[in-house]
């Protein structure tokens, strides 16, 4: 690479969009194959296949791939890779297709999505699975829940993509070679990435700008696929970056874009699965906080960072920056963690989730030393606004 920014995951980027002529050729084939409807887990999937943003991935992950990645979080060829990225389908489905056939992926509006060379059709075991990629075979968490209601047989091949949904947030839906290209018309070369599902707190703030302080640029790249129905949408967290970055932010240091992703909740596998991705975008640093990519209490505040360990870092290649849980301390005047902080929690600005939501429904701003009042409005404003 010239541009000196990060190599992607495996060396190059693997864009598994097809071109308009093998589109073209595609949906004509594709008219006489099998079809498999496709939820917006896999659309999700096949957005980040068809980007780059998953390389060195070509598809949906055959059983070797499958295996090693939920036993060992690695792929078969050695590269780290810590989440299944798999397509379900029924027995019955299964039964009908053919390995080393082409199979059409298609919509819920029966739209062609993409085209599967199905390599392999194979069974698995979901429990396994939950256990290995969640620590935990408990249905009661969001990422569990979605294995055990997956069909029971995978489908591995590379795939061809054929279309991108009309796609909301357009203006911040950079591909992983824009994102680069972005950096390098900046002249970053060292950037930091940072993933975040809730809106952005002062903590947030704190994190990114230390991190900022020693690399050349920070790409905001909030996840904006499928969340818990209890998450804030991804369309009122944007608006809160947006007011944020207009008064808080240097312009030319800052790069708000959109990871196209479901959430995973993995916790710990979904940190390393996140830093990869990051690394596909051009980002040679990655945020990692407390219990990142966390749900209730199915993980160590810190299993996210301590799980990096276990990884050989030439490998992984982009390096995280992790940080204590952070809070503004009265005494200190300022934002600080218990490593910068001598002074006791009852002068922390600590606020439970629970908490914020409550004083948010009653049109309360919290206090400005837990979120700026110009992001608090926002949440005030969206709580009143009618579900849709
Ligand atoms: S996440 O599921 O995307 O991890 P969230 O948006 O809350 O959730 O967090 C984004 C990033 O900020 C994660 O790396 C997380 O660990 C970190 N983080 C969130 N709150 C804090 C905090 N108070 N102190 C330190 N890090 C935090």
């Amino acid at each position: 690479m010239t541009d000196g920014l990060i190599a992607p995951h495996g060396g190059t980027l693997i864009i598994n969009l097809a071109s308009q002529a093998e589109q073209q050729e595609l949906r004509e084939r594709a008219q006489a194959l099998p079809q498999i409807v496709i939820g917006s887990r896999q659309l999700a999937d096949l957005e980040q296949l068809a980007n780059g943003a998953y390389s060195p991935l070509k598809g949906f992950l055959n059983h070797a791939d499958y295996e090693s990645v939920v036993n060992t979080m690695h792929l078969s060829n050695g590269l780290p890779w810590s989440v299944p990225v798999t397509l379900a389908v029924s027995s019955k489905q299964a039964e009908k297709l053919q390995e080393g056939s082409e199979v059409a992926l298609v919509d819920q509006a029966d739209e062609l999505q993409a085209v599967l060379t199905l390599e392999e059709k194979y069974t698995y075991d979901k429990r396994h699975e939950a256990r290995q990629v969640y620590r935990t075979e408990e249905e009661a968490h969001p990422g569990v829940k979605v294995v055990y209601q997956q069909e029971d047989v995978l489908l591995g091949g590379p795939v061809r993509i054929v279309s991108l949904q009309q796609q909301n947030f357009a203006q911040y839906r950079y591909t992983p070679t824009q994102s680069r290209q972005l950096f390098a018309e900046r002249g970053w070369k060292r950037v930091v990435g940072f993933q975040t599902r809730n809106p952005v707190h002062r903590a947030h703030e704190y994190i990114q700008k230390c991190a900022l302080e020693t690399v050349d640029g920070l790409y905001l790249h909030p996840l904006v696929g499928d969340t818990k129905s209890d998450d804030i949408p991804a369309d009122v967290r944007m608006r809160c970056y947006e007011v944020l970055l207009e008064n808080y932010y240097p312009a030319d240091r800052v790069l708000l874009g959109v990871l196209p992703a479901s959430m995973r909740y993995a916790g710990p596998r979904e940190a390393i699965f996140h830093a990869l991705m990051r690394k596909n975008y051009g980002c040679s640093h990655f945020i990692v906080g407390r219990d990142h990519a966390g749900v209730g209490n199915y993980y160590g505040t810190y299993d996210a960072q301590k799980i990096f360990a276990e990884f050989d870092p030439a490998l992984l290649g982009i390096t995280p920056m992790f940080f204590d849980n952070s809070f503004f301390c009265r005494e200190c005047q300022s934002m600080a963690s218990q490593k910068t902080c001598p002074h006791g929690a009852e002068h922390h600005v600590t606020l439970s989730g629970t908490k914020v939501r409550q004083l948010l429904r009653e049109g309360t701003l919290p206090p400005r030393e837990f979120s700026r009042p110009e992001v608090a409005r926002i949440l005030i404003e969206a709580m009143r606004e009618p579900v849709a």
